[in-house]
């Protein structure tokens, strides 16, 4: 199995929007509506830290000797923290990693490389046995209600597995805690002994947030917990979850496509493409100031309640091309080849991601708001080389500034291209 290269990057220059990639085009139709923005606390002690995460998935050859010819490259160096009862929202299109991120948080993958830090314990290479105690601590909502359930088991034992599994109640307690969770998650009590097909799309995710809520979990990893459901009851699944993280204090790693959804259930946004994060920011600076293009353009799709009442238009931004394959990245920046403002040096360094504010992260090196990107490289400073990405004598990297989890208490000036503190 072989990919060929992907397409050389756009050339047209920094600061500048190249035509074709962009357009005005009516606002789409929906309007996602949900209650209760909750606010981050950046105080709070991080409940995950995810240090370098990778996951390379082998390509196999085919025929009866079956030897390993590539990589899937499905995560490839992610680093992020999650606080205590907090929810980290995490966005990019198909393919990009979102759930392979997940899967290895839950430990349902073993990681090829980087840490997993649940309250400061790395758990990466933890085994069966070891895990046992985690899977309380650590639940997940899956991507699809209707596969993630067992067709052939009632509600009730799909919901009771996990207490008896882990033997946290009296096996004659399972059924009343089993409604009890039925009632949180606002389905009837009486319907425990249904299968899952007698539920409609909505209320089988009611029931895998259920399962989820099972063992009181510390941290959720919702893995796209609406985009299987209509649009009409996104919103009321998001505003139980939302209810459900405040009265449980639960935290949330939340995945998603669209960023219109995280936008009123995550303080904190990581924005992904192809196997890395490109962005992450707190939501005023993801939402009102996005620097990377990529982000810039999945923004430009998302409705904006504001504008959509006032009949408004708003600009958009065409991602050309398709995702290239993660068996065979593009070198240098893994956007570039759909790039809008990609120049030579894309294609030759890869783009740190950069501390560029208090609570914003960027991996781009001609960061800047939309129709502000800088002419010349931001990163080449802290990275120690010239434009060219040769190596500078004695020019140092500036390792606290770069690829670490969390927020340092220093960070790059765009503006003056120094550091600065808080
Ligand atoms: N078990 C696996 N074996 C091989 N490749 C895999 C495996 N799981 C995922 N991949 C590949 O890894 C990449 C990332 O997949 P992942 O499911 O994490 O993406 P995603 O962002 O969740 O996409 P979607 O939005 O469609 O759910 C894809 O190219 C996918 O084909
Ligand atoms: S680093 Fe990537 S995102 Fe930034 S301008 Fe270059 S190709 Fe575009
Ligand atoms: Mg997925």
């Amino acid at each position: 199995m072989s990919h060929a290269e992907p397409t050389p990057a756009a050339e047209s220059a920094p600061g500048e929007q190249s035509s074709a990639a962009e357009e005005i085009i009516p606002d789409p139709g929906h309007v996602f509506e949900a209650h209760g923005q909750s606010e981050a606390d950046f105080s709070a002690k991080p409940i995950l830290t995810v240090d370098n995460l990778k996951m390379y998935f082998p390509v196999k050859s085919a025929g009866i000797i079956r030897r390993t010819i590539g990589h899937v490259q499905a995560v490839d160096g992610v680093s992020f923290e999650v606080r205590k009862g907090d929810s980290l929202g995490l966005v990019g299109e198909s393919g990009c990693g979102k759930s392979t991120t997940g899967r290895l948080i839950t430990r349902l993958y073993k990681p090829t490389a980087g840490s997993i830090a649940f309250e400061g314990t790395d758990i990466s290479g933890y085994g069966s046995r070891q895990l046992l105690p985690l899977r309380r601590d650590i639940q997940m909502i899956f991507q699809d209600p209707a596969t993630s359930l067992n067709p052939r088991h009632t509600v009730g034992s799909i919901i009771g597995a996990p207490l008896r599994i882990h033997q946290v109640v009296p096996s004659d307690k399972v059924l009343p805690r089993v409604q009890e969770l039925l009632e949180v998650v606002g389905l009837n009590p009486e319907h425990y002994n249904r299968y899952p097909h007698e539920f409609s799309g909505g209320q089988r995710q009611r029931i895998g947030i259920a399962r989820a809520l099972t063992l009181q979990p510390k941290l959720l990893v919702a893995d796209e917990p609406v985009s299987a459901l209509d649009v009409s009851i996104q919103a009321q699944v998001i505003n139980l979850l939302q209810d459900l993280q405040n009265e449980f204090g639960i935290a949330f790693l939340f995945i998603a496509h669209d960023l219109a959804v995280v936008r009123h259930f995550c303080p904190e946004v990581a924005v992904m493409y192809l196997g890395k994060i490109v962005e992450i920011a707190d939501r005023d600076t993801i939402y009102g100031a996005p620097h990377h293009p990529y982000t810039q353009a999945l923004l430009s799709a998302v409705p904006d309640v504001r504008q959509a009442s006032i009949g408004g238009r708003r600009e958009r931004i065409r991602l050309e091309g398709d995702v290239p394959s993660p068996i065979n990245p593009p070198s240098g920046c893994r956007f570039r080849t759909r790039c809008p403002i990609a120049r030579d040096i894309c294609a030759r360094v890869e783009p740190p991601l950069m501390q560029v504010g208090k609570r914003h992260k960027v991996a781009c090196h001609f960061a800047g708001e939309l129709g502000q990107h800088p002419a010349t490289p931001v990163t080449t400073g802290v990275l120690g080389v010239d434009d060219e990405g040769h190596d500078v004598a004695g020019a140092q990297r500036r390792s606290d500034l770069l690829d670490h989890p969390g927020y340092q208490d220093t960070w790059l000036d765009l503006k003056t291209g120094q550091p600065v503190g808080s």
